[in-house]
């Protein structure tokens, strides 16, 4: 069978859904891991970096991942409505797989504080909008109080079947690389979905060795889970924006701030699980400047052909910063994630782009000599 339709029905075997469970799926998944030229040559650095494209899921982020195995069960279980507080990509998420579902979408956003993109799509999928006066974690906090004075269900990252959807993006870099890399760096928000990765490099660890016995007997070593008989598991790295950095100064952050929207959280729900996979893994968290973001951003934009939103480039500008300081090692395999795509937030792209657009009458001679001058 070679038609993709997601990732329950790719993974059904290792996710917590019944057999019977018609998936809501809008094909998430199965997205690319691009090798990246130029930047490691930039560097300087004999690095094999890697980025997980996750903003070519259905609605341009990894939460979709997450979205149809929540949405699935919700569905499952009788539930009308699903409900999340979001800095912009979840609810967008929720709001399509409710559509999909027949369901209803609560979502609650930060007052003005939402890229345009991700509004568009709570908007256009029919998602009841709720903007409060508040941000990110003011909405978690009367979301999870919610669920006892309505019946609706949470789909924040606080709902376990989605770090369960999640987990599958590791899944499908082990299978990819037939190893798990020597480093995965995530922006950390939440920490939903660095958790996550971590179950499932943990799974697939283990799993291989099922292949190893159930289906490599016959194979004599030959097959592609030979050589991954040892469960190696990535150092799992987090990057934060500087002014949303709890996991920096060891505390929640009452008033966090930041360009990168989507990471403007203080108070992370997934706090224990996420200090446990870095520790368990030997990792570490950093922050970033928003200089540094949108540094990362437009270079790999301009460099190697991958729109990203800001938040998506932490990733990429920590590591970049750990390859140059040598914290992680000439010769390594790298993996980051790129949890959104860069169009969901035009308007921060524009801004960086003063610059970028000339002006000129509509005649040959005028367009020529631009291209001369520019050549
Ligand atoms: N990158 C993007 C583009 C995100 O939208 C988020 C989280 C993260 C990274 C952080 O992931 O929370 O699992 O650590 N966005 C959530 C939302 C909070 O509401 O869309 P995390």
């Amino acid at each position: 069978r070679t038609r993709y339709t997601g990732l329950i029905a790719k993974y059904r075997d290792r996710l917590p859904v019944s057999d019977d469970a018609r998936p809501i799926s809008l094909g998430e998944g199965n997205t690319p891991l691009i090798r990246l030229n130029n930047i490691p040559k930039d560097l300087g650095c004999d690095v094999d970096l890697y980025v997980k494209y996750e903003g070519l899921n259905p609605t341009g982020s990894f939460k979709d991942r997450g979205m149809t195995m929540a949405v699935t069960r919700a569905l499952e279980e009788g539930s009308q409505a699903i409900i999340c507080a979001s800095t912009g990509n979840t609810s967008a998420s929720a709001a399509a797989y409710a559509a999909r579902a027949g369901m209803k979408a609560f979502v609650l956003i930060p007052d003005g504080k939402i890229a345009m993109g991700k509004l568009a799509q709570a908007i256009m999928h029919g998602a009841e909008v709720l903007q409060i006066a508040g941000n990110f974690d003011a909405g978690m906090r009367i979301v999870k109080d919610m669920a006892d004075h309505a019946p609706v269900t949470i789909v924040n990252s606080i709902n376990p079947y989605r770090l369960q959807g999640q987990k599958t993006a590791a899944f499908e870099i082990v299978e990819e690389l037939e190893r798990a890399p020597d480093y995965h760096c995530l922006p950390v928000g939440n920490a939903g979905n660095i958790t996550a990765h971590w179950i499932g490099y943990c799974e697939a660890a283990g799993r291989r060795s099922d292949h190893l016995t159930d289906a490599c007997s016959f194979c004599h070593g030959q097959c592609r889970y030979a050589s991954a008989i040892v469960g190696d598991r990535p150092t799992m790295v987090g990057y934060q924006a500087s002014g949303s950095a709890p996991f920096l100064r060891g505390e929640m952050v009452e008033d966090p701030d930041t360009v990168a929207t989507a990471i403007r959280i203080g108070h992370p729900q997934s706090w224990d699980y996420a200090w446990k996979a870095s520790q368990e893994s030997g990792g570490w968290f950093d922050e970033c400047s928003d200089e540094e973001i949108l540094e990362a951003q437009r270079w790999l934009a301009a460099r190697e052909g991958v729109f990203c939103e800001p938040a998506s480039a932490a990733s990429v500008a920590g590591a970049m910063r750990d390859i140059r300081n040598g914290k992680i090692p000439e010769g390594s395999t790298v993996v980051c994630t790129l949890t959104g795509h860069g169009l969901k937030d035009p308007d921060i792209a524009i801004q960086q782009s003063a610059n970028a657009i000339s002006t000129i009458p509509a005649e040959l001679d005028a367009v020529r000599s631009a291209i001369l001058d520019r050549l």
